[in-house]
């Protein structure tokens, strides 16, 4: 019997959070894979069996050599906006899909309609992709789970008092493991053209609740001390770009009172409950105690 030869998928954002993992479940499916990244050193974080290729989002041309003879590609964009008419333009003349890593710019809840550039981008790229009537799926969780490690590890490790505004601001974290997950699903099932998924995490917790779940699984207490948005942005002065401050400052206030958006997203597609917060803290307690200060 023949084989019928699959197109490899191209993973951008391949050593990133989710990218990362998306490979991992492709592997698993039987899915052939090339990795982008701009770092060809990255290519020993990677699994031996994943054809690493060297690209930079930002030099349209650099991509022509991994988008050759691919099926499919995980678009995950953290680069500056220019670039993505040439990048979407390139990609749509080598795959016959994509599935873009978004976020829920559309869903009409408070937390989400704050004015906020990276969704405009966002926003941008999908009509990039719509243009040129690619097989498409757009992907779009909410806040990140990890998220909690860049914000609060630090302080954590140092000691016992989380100093953060809005602590009453309600998200549903989502593990980025469960995103990857959907994600490589809509890249090698059939059925997920036009689909258009947010995802959202199992539970609707404060930001006070998360930080004392991260207690609960390190057996310390962690105290949440409430600062002002202005007393936010002196202390994150210098260190975060003052946009993203202003984008999340926004977006917390604006939850205040309102319960977190959930979505069955996750268990409709995976056929599993998406992971709890709990269990993603779990997981990565360790990131969370004495040790090199962990980069994301
Ligand atoms: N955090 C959240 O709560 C949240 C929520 C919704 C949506 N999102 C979206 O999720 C996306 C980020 O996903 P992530 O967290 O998995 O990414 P990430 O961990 O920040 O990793 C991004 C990867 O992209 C690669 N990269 C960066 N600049 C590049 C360039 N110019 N050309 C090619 N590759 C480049 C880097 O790999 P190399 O260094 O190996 O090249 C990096 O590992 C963003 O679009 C963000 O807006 C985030």
């Amino acid at each position: 019997m023949t084989r019928t030869h699959v197109p490899p998928v191209l993973v951008t954002g391949a050593t990133g959070r989710v990218g990362r993992v998306v490979i991992d479940r492709l592997i698993d499916a039987g899915v052939p894979v090339r990795a982008l990244t701009r770092r060809p050193e990255a290519a020993a974080t990677l699994p031996a069996n994943v054809e690493v290729v060297t690209g930079d989002l930002t030099v349209p041309e650099s991509l022509d050599a991994a988008l050759r003879s691919t099926g499919a590609v995980f678009l995950v964009w953290t680069a500056p906006p220019a670039t993505a008419p040439a990048v979407v333009e390139r990609l749509a003349a080598h795959a016959r899909r994509v599935v873009f890593l978004s976020s829920p710019h559309q869903t009409p809840h408070p937390f989400f309609q704050q004015p906020n550039p990276m969704a405009a981008l966002h926003a941008d790229i999908e009509r990039l992709i719509a243009a040129t009537g690619l097989e498409s799926t757009i992907i779009r969780p909410g806040m990140f789970a990890s998220n909690t490690l860049s914000w609060w590890a630090t302080a954590i490790r140092a000691g016992d008092v989380v100093r953060w505004p809005y602590g009453a601001a309600e998200t549903a974290p989502i593990d980025d493991r469960d995103i990857a997950a959907v994600a490589a699903r809509t890249l090698y099932q059939d059925g997920h053209a036009g689909g258009d998924y947010v995802l959202t995490g199992p539970e609707p917790l404060s930001q006070a609740a998360q930080v004392s779940i991260i207690g609960d699984v390190l057996r310390r207490r962690i105290r949440f001390e409430e600062l002002t948005p202005d007393q936010f942005r002196s202390q994150t002065e210098g260190s975060w770009p003052r946009p993203a401050v202003d984008m999340l400052l926004a977006a917390w206030s604006a939850t205040i009172g309102r319960p977190a958006f959930i979505t069955s997203t996750v268990s409709d597609i995976l056929g599993s409950a998406p992971r709890s917060f709990r269990q993603w803290v779990a997981d990565h307690a360790t990131a969370f105690m004495e040790g090199p200060t962990p980069s994301s």
